[in-house]
């Protein structure tokens, strides 16, 4: 894990609020795996908590790219900020998902949740089928470039202005129903909503499907310390226990969490 003051390299709006910044971040950007995340001190919140965590989108050749939207005051401030101004970042922090698994990768995003799934899509050795949804086509993030990288993808919008109209799990049942009828086995990631997640791990069980979830809870120290994020979190043998998300996650697998 590294402390390091970043300068931003670039910012620019991707669709709506939602911003894509990228950061200089050497080491720190270098060491990263997909489904980590940065806490990211912001100027101007002095006064408040004082950071914000993100997932990583990208991160190559010392360059962390984090795609926010804007919902508060931190991230407004956050998208205000000029080029070669310096952010201190702790990061890689979390778990991260895991890269090897049997199965076709079937991706599920909500929103900004496409983030953590896109550097996970970057990294894998197989394509597979990435599904995204918002609420609006506005919501709608990455397509091109999880097709550029070589996945499929389809999209749904709460008010039809894109794609199939529902939730993302209208794609997901009929995906998940191909796959089965196709006899190839699949292994699913998402990152999202609390609701949306929480569909996803019914259909995971329902299916009999493995499923890695990226949790986004409240977090203040974001390194374990002040159980700002816990999460009540079933063992193997039945047993509960209560996690933290910043530490013991954010990704855990869908049938280890009590909802
Ligand atoms: C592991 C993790 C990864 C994340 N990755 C991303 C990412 O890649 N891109 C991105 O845009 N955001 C991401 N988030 C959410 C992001 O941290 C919050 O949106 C941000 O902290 C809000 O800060 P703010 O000061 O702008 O909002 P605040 O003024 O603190 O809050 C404004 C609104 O945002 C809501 N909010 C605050 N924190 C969260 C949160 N953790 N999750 C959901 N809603 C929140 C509040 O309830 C409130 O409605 C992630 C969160 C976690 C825990
Ligand atoms: S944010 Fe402090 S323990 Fe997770």
């Amino acid at each position: 894990m590294f402390d390091f003051l970043c300068e931003i390299k670039a910012q620019r709006v991707v669709t709506d609020d939602y911003m894509l910044i990228q950061l200089q971040a050497g080491e720190l950007a270098d060491q990263a795996r997909p489904g980590q995340f940065v806490h990211i001190r912001i100027p101007g919140l002095e006064q408040s908590c004082l950071r914000r965590p993100f997932s990583i989108f990208d991160a190559k050749a010392g360059v962390l790219s984090i795609l926010y939207k804007a919902v508060g005051r931190g991230t407004e401030m956050m998208r205000s900020l000029q080029l070669g101004r310096q952010l201190q970042v702790i990061g890689p922090l979390g778990n991260g998902f895991p890269l090897e698994f049997d199965g076709i990768p079937l991706l599920v995003a909500g929103g900004y949740g496409v983030a953590p799934l896109h550097f996970l899509a970057s990294r894998l050795q197989r394509s597979g089928v990435m599904l995204v949804g918002g609420r609006t086509s506005g919501d709608i993030l990455a397509v091109t470039e999880f097709e550029a990288l070589g996945w499929r993808v389809a999209i749904a919008t709460e008010d039809g202005s894109a794609g199939d109209k529902g939730f993302v799990t209208v794609p997901l049942v009929r995906e998940l129903a191909r796959f089965k009828a196709a006899g190839q086995g699949v292994v699913m990631f998402a990152c999202g909503p609390d609701g949306m997640l929480r569909a996803v791990a019914e259909l995971a069980h329902k299916n009999k499907v493995k499923a890695w979830l990226s949790l986004d809870k409240h977090m203040v120290c974001g390194v374990g310390a002040c159980l700002a994020c816990v999460q009540k979190l079933r063992r193997e043998d039945g047993s509960a226990w209560v996690g933290r998300v910043c530490k013991d996650g954010p990704i855990f697998e869908a049938a280890s969490i009590i909802w």
